[in-house]
């Protein structure tokens, strides 16, 4: 049919098929990309949203035909980056962008709002942004965003009043993200934006067994489909097939056995995504079940079936034992012993597990170039490399809807990169939401057993723990997730005797790899509940037992490890103002049907790791500017800010004078991933080194331009490097010097608890945190909000199970309905080995969450969750036991 349409204030004629959906026509007709894709079309996640006459509505599920003489806005016919909308000014300026995949649907969510509610309240802008989901931010700024951009619109205020002066101060001071108006204006490219023509588009068929043989794969019908260019499976792939972070044991396809629901066994190539779809169900797979192993409980028992036939099911054992923990138990006043449990989660990043790739040059010297999502690219690269048997490659990383820990392992770029290899021409992979849970790693699930003690004054006196980790199928990075844990085991407290042991152990479960706090979040949730449980047997308040069992430094950890700078004690002073208004509260406004409850929860968290170091470089340009040369992934936290304004107020420049070069191996050096909160310190570290360098030679040769440092006959690029100079624990000790420096925080969390229905509804989190001097105010606010955002997601709703969680409804996403106010208390107590007295925080912000959620809870209703998430009917089921025994 034919329509007209008018888009962005130009009118056009569309011939169109009436059910064709209004997101491609603007995607892939109009190659307008500011509205994304997250969610399987099914209207759940918002980020598509356009305005149509008027009214926000999500194009996914729009259909064209519906749409003759329609009126259509998309982000990019606000403003653009040289000339932005006053919405577009507003979310940059409240620090509302972060990874900015939601941002341009958010964006015209809030502009459908202020056009017919020029100043609306919080429950209006929460009202209206329902259906737009954010993972990153906890929806705090994107209120503040609308809120503000409500007072530039009613004429109240300048954008040009808020925006610093790029010439003043940098440390300290909200600077725009260099990313962030591209971001918030649709012109930032994610992978799925990139137009690659003469594309094939690529889908997987993944395993419906969770442990199964591969007797044969017949693709004959589905070669045959319309559109189809070819099917792919493991005997195509030239290389190792095997991603090889640390043990080579995960397969880019199955070649004759798949370990877990999801496991990817071939690869349709077509035309079309819809045809490269069909084609998949069409291809015939002939498995043989096996017996599923699926806990580690079941892993570790005698006979059980081995999930490789390469590596033991156990793949890590990790004691850590200190003092005389027999002897503490034996002589204490108090001892609780618990046994915990942790879900498997879902990272839940925005943006779809996409990659593509595209061949430069001809032949065999052709370079293939990969685009993704990754947050390691050296690394990955690497992997890559191995895994197709493919050698000129380079990686870049397009912009990035979140990650959270997902991407510390390549996900879909396999299978994107063997497939262009294989089919000799450019490949995009856009997985489905549920492909992408298939693809991707998973939070590790814990089992812990854990005993702790006390004397009759209620100080620490030993701790024991058995702890199971699930691995899943394969080995990504279990063994490093596995031992932070171990690392950080005695949290901030001061307990003198230990006796721990962990195993990380193979399962057909999803695979294991990184998720923000990655391991520590576990083991604090189980800590900190006993924590209280102990506090609650002695009869000492929370805080109270928290202040007295603080670490000092000069004091060690429970890895032996002395410690210097120790600011946690300032932090329980700092929150207890709150703290002691919280409980008043609390136990003013409780009722039989409303309970009310306060809890705390606490955190000591390493930066990087044993053995870290990085590697970034700088160049002097010609107009006396510098450009940063590092592989320093940014996918949202802020990363781009954090080089920028080090680097300019290091060389003394105008921001605008510091250019990155981050996002590509082919001008940058293996420099380790976007996780452990590591960046900041590290490479931030080492790119002040580089600047040292530079500026030493500047001084030498009298230089202020690169130009002149030519002339000199000087080089005008210089690496910088940094190492961390702690080593890793003893194996069968656990102890040893474990992080240089570690980021504190302390958290309240207020809870209502519904005693009919069980439900838990935050009513408020208060953070406590030191992570050293602030580069960037609003960046860091918004690492701990959208911590705690998650961290309340995996306290109460969030879990991975697969068969059942297939979109982000089964996922039960964070969103508008279920936020909450938070309040940041920074404390900044520089930290000497820090860059610039600072270190990251990204994922210290979790770690807390949970506990303090769990303990509130129990404060409320006296009944206590050691199974994660504490969803409506375990709190019920609790309440029930509790009812039976009184
Ligand atoms: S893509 Fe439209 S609502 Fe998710
Ligand atoms: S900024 Fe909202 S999903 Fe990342």
């Amino acid at each position: 049919m034919k329509l007209r349409l008018t888009i962005n204030g130009v009118t056009r004629q569309v011939v169109t098929d009436p059910d064709a959906i209004l997101l491609d026509l603007l995607r892939d007709t109009y190659r307008l990309t500011g509205a994304k894709q997250s969610c399987d079309r099914k209207g759940q996640c918002g980020a598509c949203t356009v305005i149509v006459n008027g009214k926000a509505v999500r194009s996914c599920t729009t259909k064209v035909g519906r749409l003759d003489g329609a009126d259509i806005i998309t982000v990019e016919g606000l403003g653009t980056p040289a000339n932005p909308h006053l919405i577009q000014h507003a979310f940059v300026l409240a620090g509302a962008v972060q990874c900015g995949f939601c941002i341009p649907g958010m964006i015209m969510g809030a502009k459908a709002l202020l056009d017919s509610n020029p100043d609306p309240s919080t429950d209006e802008i929460r009202h209206a942004l329902r259906h737009n989901l954010c993972r990153c931010t906890g929806y705090v700024k994107i209120v503040d965003a609308v809120k503000l951009a409500g007072r530039f619109l009613r004429g109240e205020l300048e954008p040009a009043a808020l925006y610093p002066d790029p010439d003043g101060p940098k440390i300290g001071v909200s600077h725009p993200r260099p990313s962030a108006l591209p971001k918030a204006c649709g012109t930032a490219e994610f992978t799925a934006d990139i137009h690659l023509p003469g594309a094939l588009e690529v889908a997987a068929v993944h395993s419906p067994h969770a442990h199964a043989l591969i007797r044969n794969i017949d693709t004959t019908a589905a070669a045959a489909m319309p559109g189809v260019a070819g099917v792919m499976t493991a005997a195509d792939i030239k290389g190792s097939n095997r991603h090889n972070y640390m043990v080579s044991d995960r397969p880019v396809l199955c070649e004759d056995r798949v370990r877990y629901v999801g496991d990817p066994v071939a690869v349709v190539a077509a035309d079309t995504r819809a045809h490269a779809l069909a084609a998949v169900a069409a291809v015939k797979v002939d498995y043989e079940p096996l017996p599923v192993v699926s806990s580690p409980v079941e892993a570790i028992a005698e006979g059980a079936p081995q999930i490789h036939a390469e590596w033991n099911n156990v793949c890590l054992t990790q004691p850590q034992i200190k003092g005389d923990a027999a002897k503490a138990f034996a002589e204490a006043a108090h001892v609780v012993e618990t046994h915990f449990h942790t879900q498997c989660n879902h990272q839940a990043s925005l943006e779809p597990e996409t990659s593509l790739a595209y061949f430069e040059g001809e032949g065999d010297d052709a370079q293939l170039v990969v685009v993704g999502r990754s947050i390691n690219i050296h690394k990955h690269l690497a992997m890559l490399q191995e895994a197709t048997g493919w050698e000129n490659m380079r990686y870049e990383e397009a912009f990035v809807g979140g990650q959270f820990g997902i991407k510390i392992d390549v996900t879909s770029e396999g299978i994107t990169a063997a497939a262009a290899i294989h089919f000799r021409r450019p490949v995009r992979y856009i997985p489905t939401l549920q492909e992408s849970m298939f693809l991707s790693p998973k939070r590790h699930p814990f089992d812990m057993k854990l005993k702790l003690a006390c004397d009759a004054s209620g100080k620490l006196t030993a701790m024991g723990w058995d702890i199971l980790v699930d691995n899943g199928a394969y080995n990504s990075m279990g063994n490093v997730v596995m031992l932070r844990a171990v690392q950080m085991l005695s949290a901030s407290y001061d307990i003198p005797n230990v006796d721990a042991l962990a195993r990380l152990v193979y399962t057909n479960n999803p695979w294991g790899a990184a998720a923000r706090g990655a391991g520590p979040p576990q083991t604090h949730y189980a800590l900190e509940s006993a924590i209280d449980l102990l506090a609650r047997k002695v009869g000492i308040d929370p805080l109270e037992f928290r202040k007295r069992n603080t670490l000092h430094p000069g004091q060690t950890k429970s890895t032996g490890a002395v410690v210097d700078e120790w600011p946690f004690p300032e932090l329980c002073e700092a929150i207890e103002p709150e703290y002691k208004r919280a409980v008043a509260e609390a136990r003013a406004q409780s009722t039989p049907a409303k309970a009310r409850g306060v809890g705390l929860g606490a955190g000591a968290f390493g930066i990087g790791g044993p053995g870290d170091q990085s590697m970034v470089a700088v160049e002097l340009d010609d107009d006396g500017g510098i450009t940063v040369y590092g592989a320093v992934a940014d996918p949202g936290e802020g990363n781009d800010s954090m080089l920028s304004q080090l680097a300019a107020d290091a060389m003394d420049l105008p921001l605008p004078k510091v250019r990155l070069q981050t996002r590509t191996t082919e001008n940058t050096t293996a420099n380790g991933p976007a996780a452990a909160s590591r960046h900041t310190y590290m490479s931030g570290g080492s790119m002040l080194d580089a600047i040292g360098q530079l500026k030493a030679a500047m001084a030498e040769h009298k230089a202020t331009t690169g130009d002149d440092l030519r002339k000199a006959g000087a080089p005008t690029r210089y690496m910088g490097t940094k190492k961390m100079v702690v080593g890793a624990l003893d194996p069968t000790t656990g102890q040893g010097p474990s992080f240089e420096s570690q980021v504190h925080a302390l958290q309240l969390a207020e809870v209502e608890v519904d005693t009919e229905t069980g439900d838990v509804r935050v009513v408020r989190m208060t953070c406590a945190v030191d992570a050293g001097r602030v580069i960037h105010p609003l960046n860091f606010v918004g690492q701990i909000e959208g911590g705690m955002d998650m961290g309340v997601g995996l306290a109460l709703r969030e879990r991975y199970e697969y068969g059942k969680t297939k979109d982000w409804v089964t996922f039960k996403y964070p969103s508008m309905r279920t936020a909450f106010d938070m309040q940041t208390i920074v404390r900044e107590t520089p930290r000497p080995k820090g860059s610039n007295g600072s270190i990251g925080v990204g994922e210290m912000t979790l770690v807390a969450t949970a506990p303090a959620v769990l303990n509130a809870i129990d404060d409320a209703i006296g009944v206590r969750i050691y199974d994660l998430p504490a969803t409506p009917d375990k709190v019920k089921a609790a309440l029930g036991e509790l009812a039976a025994k009184h």
